[in-house]
């Protein structure tokens, strides 16, 4: 797909060039951030990697991996002085519409326990919990758990 134009954000194709702004936004948002060796292989497998732009900077950025029937959101992440403003719901959106028009019949997601926020927009974008991951994420406190949900598309 190429780039779609949404008021003054653009959405296209994340590029290997954009790993390094992804980065710094990635350290500040997260306390296990992904690497860059994470979004590099993602790019190499040929994952959907996406970003979302204003005025030339990476405000937001997701990957998602489409298998065999089934999709799976790898990243979804907001700079942290963009959040609360909707480009969350619409990354999420933007992939399920990806998801479904692979013919996907149903998107997966790991989200924290602990983060609040994101299970919010997952539960209101209609994911369902299905079950959980013992021991799934590093934490400080040595691992957490993940919840994984469900969409049927
Ligand atoms: C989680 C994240 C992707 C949401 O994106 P966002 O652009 O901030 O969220 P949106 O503005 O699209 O909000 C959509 C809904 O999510 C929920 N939500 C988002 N931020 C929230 C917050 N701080 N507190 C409570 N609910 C929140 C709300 O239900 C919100 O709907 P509402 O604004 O109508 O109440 C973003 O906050 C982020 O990148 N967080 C850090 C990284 C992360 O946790 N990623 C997800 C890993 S699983």
């Amino acid at each position: 797909m190429s780039a779609v134009l949404s008021e003054a954000l653009v959405y296209r194709p994340m590029a290997a060039a954009d790993v390094d702004a992804i980065l710094a936004i990635e350290c500040e948002i997260y306390a296990h951030p992904w690497t860059a060796g994470n979004f590099r292989d993602s790019l190499q497998a040929g994952y959907s990697c996406w970003v979302i732009e204003s005025g030339g900077f990476v405000v937001g950025y997701g990957v998602l991996m489409i298998g065999v029937n089934e999709a799976h959101v790898l990243n979804l992440s907001v700079a942290a002085g963009w959040q609360r403003r909707g480009l969350g719901r619409s990354l999420l959106t933007y992939f399920i519409e990806i998801a479904r028009s692979c013919e996907s019949q149903r998107i997966f997601l790991e989200v924290r326990p602990s983060n609040r926020s994101a299970r919010a927009l997952y539960a209101e974008t209609g994911f369902r919990e299905l079950y959980v991951r013992r021991n799934y994420y590093p934490a400080d406190s040595g691992h957490e758990d993940a919840i994984l949900m469900g969409l049927d598309l």
